[in-house]
C-alpha cells in the first residue's frame, strides 16, 4: 500500500483506510468479532495502518472490536473515530457540545482500550452548538493528549470554511482531514468540497466508495437485490435500491465492467483505483464485510488506469451542474493574457 500525509499534516497514512461500520452489527449485513478481527489483522499485515470507526457503529461494537484486535499492534495504527450522533437516551448524549464530546471520547477510548485517539471526527454538523464551543472543546481535547489531530465529515461547505477560519483566528487545533460520500455514483462534492480539501489541506477520505456495494458489479438492472446490504432491511433498503438502480448508474456499472475486463480486474477495483486518482483524494475508506471482500479491495492499489480510462470513468459519472456551477464554467474564467 502507499502511504500519503493526511492533509496539511505530517501524519502518514495508507491510501486505503479500513472501515469497520458493519463490525459487530448483528443483523445480516454485519461482521462478527471473529471474521471482524482476521480482517483487521490481514489489512494490517498488507501494509494497512489507517483504521476508521466511530462511537455510534453498531452500538459501540465496532469500537469495542477494533481495540480488541490492535491491542498488541497499537503503536503502528493510525486510529480515527467520530462524534456527534446520539449515544444514548439523554438529552445531552448527542451533538459537538463541550459536554458530550468530553464524555464521548472518554467513552471511546475505554471501549478502544487506548489512552489516545489519532483522529477525532466531527461526523456531522450540529445546529445547536456555537462552532466556537465545538472548536474549543476540540482544542482542548488535543492538548489535554486524549485526541492527537481532529477532523470533519459532512459539513456543508461554507460550515467547513467558516470552522477552518475560526481555529486560524483562535489559534485553535484545525482539521486536518475530511471524510464525505464520493465515488462514480457520488460526485457532488466536487462542485465545492473536493476544491476547499485542496486549498485549504485537508486529506479527502471517501466514504461509501462502492456505493453500499452498487459498484461491485453484483446487482444487475431489472433485479430486486437478493444479497448484500442493498437487500437487506425492506424499508430503507428500498429507498436506497431505488436511488441506485437508476439508468444513469447502470451506465456507469457498463464502463466500470469494459475497463475491469481489460484489466481483468474487479468492478470494485476499478471503482476504488478511479478515486484513489481523484486529485483531493487522500485515503479511501473501503467497506469490507467478508476476507474475500477485503482481499478483492486491497488489490484496488496495485490497479493503474491509463488516462484514457479515467476520462472515460469520469465522462460516464459526470454530475450535473446545478446553478451557479454551469454559469461559472461558461463565464466563470479569466484570460490572464488577453490580447487586447
Ligand atoms: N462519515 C460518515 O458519515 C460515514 C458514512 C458511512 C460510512 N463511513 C465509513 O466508510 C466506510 C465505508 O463505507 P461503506 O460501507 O458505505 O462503503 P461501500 O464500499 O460503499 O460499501 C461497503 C459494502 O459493500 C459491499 N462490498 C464491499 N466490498 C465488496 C466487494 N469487493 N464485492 C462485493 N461487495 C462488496 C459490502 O456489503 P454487502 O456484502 O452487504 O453487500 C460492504 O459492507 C464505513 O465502514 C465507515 O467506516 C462513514
Amino acid at each position: 500500500m502507499e502511504h500519503r500525509p493526511l492533509g496539511k499534516s505530517g501524519l502518514l497514512v495508507s491510501d486505503l483506510c479500513l472501515g469497520t461500520m458493519v463490525f459487530g452489527e448483528e443483523n445480516p449485513r454485519g461482521t462478527d468479532q471473529r471474521s471482524a478481527t482476521h480482517i483487521i489483522q490481514k489489512f494490517l499485515d498488507a501494509g494497512g495502518n489507517y483504521i476508521d470507526t466511530a462511537n455510534v457503529y453498531a452500538g459501540g461494537r465496532s469500537e469495542e472490536i477494533v481495540g480488541a484486535a490492535i491491542k498488541d499492534r497499537r503503536d503502528r495504527v493510525i486510529l480515527a473515530t467520530k462524534v456527534r450522533h446520539a449515544t444514548g437516551q439523554n438529552l445531552n448524549d448527542q451533538g459537538l457540545s463541550r459536554y458530550h464530546m468530553i464524555r464521548s471520547v472518554e467513552a471511546s477510548l475505554r471501549r478502544l482500550q487506548t489512552d489516545v485517539i489519532d483522529l477525532l471526527i466531527a461526523h456531522a454538523w450540529d445546529p445547536l452548538t456555537p462552532l466556537e464551543e465545538t472548536l474549543r472543546a476540540f482544542d482542548d481535547l488535543v492538548a489535554s493528549g486524549k485526541v492527537r489531530y481532529i477532523g470533519v465529515s459532512n459539513f456543508k461547505a461554507w460550515q467547513l470554511m467558516k470552522a477552518l477560519a475560526l481555529s486560524d483566528a483562535h489559534g485553535w487545533s484545525r482539521f486536518i482531514a475530511a471524510q464525505y460520500q464520493y465515488s462514480l455514483l457520488e460526485r457532488n462534492i466536487e462542485h465545492e468540497i473536493s476544491e476547499l480539501c485542496l486549498h485549504e489541506g485537508l486529506g479527502l477520505t471517501p466514504w461509501g466508495p462502492l456505493g453500499g456495494g452498487f459498484l461491485s458489479g453484483k446487482y444487475h438492472p431489472g433485479d430486486k437485490p437478493q444479497e448484500g446490504r442493498l437487500a437487506m432491511m425492506p424499508d430503507e433498503t428500498e429507498e436506497s435500491w431505488l436511488r441506485r438502480s437508476r439508468e444513469r448508474n447502470w451506465a456507469i456499472l457498463q464502463v466500470v465492467d469494459e475497463v475491469a475486463r481489460s484489466h481483468q480486474a474487479t468492478h470494485s477495483q476499478v471503482a476504488l483505483a478511479w478515486l484513489l486518482h481523484q486529485p483531493a483524494v487522500c485515503a479511501v475508506i473501503i467497506g469490507a464485510r467478508t476476507l474475500a471482500q477485503l482481499d478483492d479491495n486491497l488489490a484496488a492499489g496495485h490497479l493503474s488506469l491509463s488516462e484514457e480510462e479515467l476520462a472515460r470513468l469520469s465522462q460516464a459519472s459526470e454530475p450535473d451542474d446545478p446553478y451557479p456551477y454551469r454559469f461559472l464554467k461558461l463565464y466563470g474564467s479569466r484570460d490572464p493574457n488577453p490580447e487586447v
